[in-house]
């Protein structure tokens, strides 16, 4: 029998899902503050919704995706991310008849990388996407959403953001063409996996971690030069709306994220507290990407954020305490203890008890550390039909009735 967890994979549990749960809740809060609707796909998909617009040589398509042949012979693909899966729905369900569609989910991508600090096979992202607007407020929108989920949960983390615009799809083509031409000059020096890299996806060049390409790629030449100029108004209006906003934000030339289907505006989310896996949010425009996947010929942009990253900089979480501990002296009060717990579900009154029927073995110090009363079952409060309720901050006993209880626990 095999017990290990598979390579890449964490179990969520303590600390974490306290995160996990107060990260989904102000999800939900920001969503519903501006109206995205929750669209939940699943986790696999027919593997061509990934190959062509993730892009057949970015290195989610070419090493990370988790394919598998079904019995039918069809190829299936664990999602690796969440846009494409979401336009599918929208698609297939229709959803694109009012646009704009405002859409949000909330789950589990699979991609195969090298599991380090921060990097998972399995893993958690939060993703906004608003289809069918080439407004540039909502690219400001987007930015704002993502700014206020990532402020209120890391109050106190430096988070910088990163923006660029990419133009459109024919201006990154020639930049691509021109980007080659200047990798091919440096061929000897760059590192391997560069030199790849050079005609069929340059752009993965510029954010390479090797520290010879990181100083080649400072002289290569910038999207910024041949962007249109439909593109850079585009570009410096989103600019001068995050400044009047109070956004603080960096230009970075060299931001060009690493999926196939982007255009115009690219930002992330970055902060130094969190080693070479950075990045908390990436997201951008993919206008063409819709009508790719056989919807009609409309814009997008979105993003998405990763869980396990933003929960790694919480703070350690404030638990929520047990209202009440039961605590039972013998075996012959169990049709009390029963009674007593049906009356604290019916008044919505946490409660627990460990199944001993020992007063001492079921005060456990562990659990009254995460209770704030006591309620004792036992020969007394048998006869008397009555229960004694210890407050456990100041010690205090009292003599209840069990319809008292709630009431004397919402007054204290
Ligand atoms: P991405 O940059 O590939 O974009 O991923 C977004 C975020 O997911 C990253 O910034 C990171 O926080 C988290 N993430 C990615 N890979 C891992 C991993 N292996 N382990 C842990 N966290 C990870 C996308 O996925 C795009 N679909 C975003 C988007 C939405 N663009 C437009 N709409």
């Amino acid at each position: 029998m095999e017990t290990r967890k598979v390579r890449g994979t964490h179990d969520i549990y303590g600390d974490d899902i306290y995160n996990f749960n107060k990260i989904k809740n102000i999800v939900l809060n920001n969503a519903s503050l501006s109206s995205f609707k929750e669209l939940q796909t699943p986790i696999f998909e027919y593997s061509n919704l990934f190959s062509k617009p993730l892009g057949e040589h970015s290195d989610v398509v070419l090493k990370e995706m988790y394919t598998f042949k079904d019995k039918n012979d069809d190829y299936l693909t664990l999602r690796p991310e969440y846009t494409t899966p979401m336009i599918r729905a929208a698609i297939t369900n229709n959803l694109l008849n009012t646009l704009p569609l405002k859409v949000f989910g909330i789950g589990p991508m699979f991609r195969r990388e090298r599991p380090q600090k921060g990097r998972y096979r399995q893993f958690n992202q939060i993703n906004f996407e608003i289809f069918g607007t080439n407004d540039y407020l909502a690219d400001i929108e987007l930015i704002l959403i993502a700014y206020d989920i990532l402020t209120a949960l890391l109050p106190n983390i430096d988070i910088e953001l990163n923006i660029n615009s990419l133009g459109t799809k024919e201006n990154l083509k020639e930049y691509k063409n021109e980007l080659s031409k200047y990798f091919e000059n440096k061929k000897i020096e760059l590192s391997e996996e560069s030199r790849d890299k050079i005609f069929s996806n340059p752009l993965r060049i510029l954010d390479s971690k090797d520290d010879i390409d990181i100083n080649i790629s400072k002289q290569a030449p910038i999207i910024n030069d041949f962007i249109n100029k439909e593109s850079r108004d585009q570009y410096d209006l989103i600019k001068k709306t995050l400044k009047t906003l109070k956004i603080n934000f960096k230009e970075n030339p060299t931001l060009v994220r690493g999926l196939d289907y982007y255009c115009n505006t690219v930002f992330e989310f970055k902060t130094k507290s969190l080693g070479s896996q950075d990045t908390l949010l990436g997201g951008g425009r993919y206008d063409g990407l819709i009508g790719l996947l056989g919807g009609p010929d409309i814009p997008g942009i979105g993003w998405a954020a990763g869980i396990e990253r933003i929960s790694m900089l919480m703070k350690e979480s404030i638990k929520t305490k047990t209202d009440v501990h039961l605590a039972i002296f013998d075996s012959k009060f169990k049709n009390h203890l029963i009674k007593v717990t049906k009356y604290l579900r019916e008044n919505q009154i946490s409660y627990y008890w460990n199944y001993k029927y020992n007063f001492k073995k079921s005060l456990t110090k562990a659990n009254l550390e995460d209770a704030k009363y006591v309620i004792i079952i036992g020969e007394d409060e048998f006869s008397n039909d009555s229960y004694t309720l210890k407050k456990l901050d100041d010690g205090q006993q009292f003599e209840i009735k069990i319809n008292d209880i709630k009431k004397f626990i919402k007054k204290k």
